[in-house]
């Protein structure tokens, strides 16, 4: 049998993602972000999101089509996400493939945005192996999962109590008088600082926290001592050093993703450790993973870019997983859940 030709559709965030597979293979990954429209309010707003769904979905899937030079007619199914994300956003694109599959008469697969993101990794020629563990940050989540099977069983090990990894460098960029996105702004404000001149708080790493939370994560603290650092020196007339303070803070980020991701690994005996979402493109959190996997013996999957952000050919991806491992298309009357668990 054939690989199925999956038509894949994000819309959890402010990316309106359509990627189109062959099985493995990827043949067209359509963005379009409302980004520049959120910046001006310091992050997603989600009324806004779901109004660009509205409007860039259309034009979005037409460029897919386009890039994979397949016509809708040839599809053999399509998947969407259905969850976790904002609520508004994910309804227009459940609204689009529930369309789309009654007009072409083809099965439609809700699939979860967190196992999404480590669809990502099925792309090419190298199979995801399992098990696995996953380390998932963006601006929307910092989840760590166990990948025994990625169409059958994956456990959320831990996520953040509070903010998002990607959100604790908006935040700090913000009050750091930086725009947003705050990740790469940070990015450039640490060149040539110091890590190690300001010792910014590791949360959820004290003994006892560990005890509940050990593959939990948690940002708001650490954003505010750097407010509270900041201030002090503003109050005593101190200039504030910037490159040492994003160099500090994202180190402080870095060390507990990478800690927490390692020791998962070490704990659970699993020697793989593949990362997704939009902070990958931190090169810091990059090197650091790197190292600390090598020195541990973990292999280390990081996939490009352009598929760890937000996108919808990792959607299409885990749609043609499914078919492939023979699970049944989701019924009809499948809604948007903004919290749905993995
Ligand atoms: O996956 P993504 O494009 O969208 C979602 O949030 O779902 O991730 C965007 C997030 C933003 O919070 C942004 O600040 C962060 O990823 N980000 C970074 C970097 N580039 C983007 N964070 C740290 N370092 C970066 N270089
Ligand atoms: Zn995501």
């Amino acid at each position: 049998r054939d690989a199925p030709l999956v038509l894949g559709i994000e819309t959890s965030c402010d990316e309106t993602g359509i990627g189109i597979v062959r099985g493995t293979e990827l043949l067209a990954n359509a963005i379009a972000s409302s980004m520049d429209e959120h910046a001006r309010y310091g992050g997603v707003v989600p009324e806004v999101a779901a109004r660009a769904h509205l409007e860039a979905l259309g034009p979005t899937i037409r460029a897919a089509l386009d890039e994979a030079s397949v016509d809708l007619a040839d599809l053999d199914a399509v998947a969407v996400t259905n969850g976790p994300g904002l609520a508004g956003a994910l309804m227009v694109g459940v609204g689009a493939a529930k369309a789309l599959a009654l007009s072409l008469e083809t099965p439609v697969y809700a699939v979860n945005h967190l196992v999404g993101h480590v669809g990502a990794d099925l792309i090419g020629d190298r199979p995801l192996e399992t098990p696995s563990v996953a380390l998932l940050v963006s601006g929307g989540h910092t989840s760590l999962l166990l990948v025994r099977d990625l169409d059958s069983d994956v456990e959320l090990l831990g996520e953040t109590i509070d903010d998002a990894a990607g959100e604790a460098f908006d935040k700090v960029a913000r009050l750091l008088g930086l725009p947003y996105p705050g990740g790469p702004e940070i990015d450039r404000a640490a060149v040539g600082g110091d890590p190690d001149a300001i010792r910014f708080p590791r949360g959820l790493t004290r003994p006892k926290d560990l005890e509940r939370h050990r593959y939990d994560f948690s940002f708001s603290g650490l954003k505010t001592a750097v407010a509270r650092w900041v201030e002090q020196r503003e109050a005593a007339g101190e200039p504030v050093p910037l490159a040492d303070v994003a160099a500090s803070f994202r180190e402080a980020v870095v060390d507990v993703l990478v800690s927490k991701a390692i020791a998962a690994c070490t704990d659970l005996g699993v020697p793989r450790l593949l990362l997704g979402g939009g902070v990958v493109a931190n090169r810091r959190l990059r090197e650091v993973a790197e190292a600390r996997a090598d020195a541990a013996g973990i292999a280390l999957r990081i996939p490009p870019l352009s598929l760890c952000t937000d996108n919808g050919a990792m959607i299409a991806a885990l749609g043609a997983r499914l078919i492939m491992a023979g699970h049944e298309p989701s019924s009809l009357e499948f809604g948007a859940d903004s919290t749905l668990p993995v």
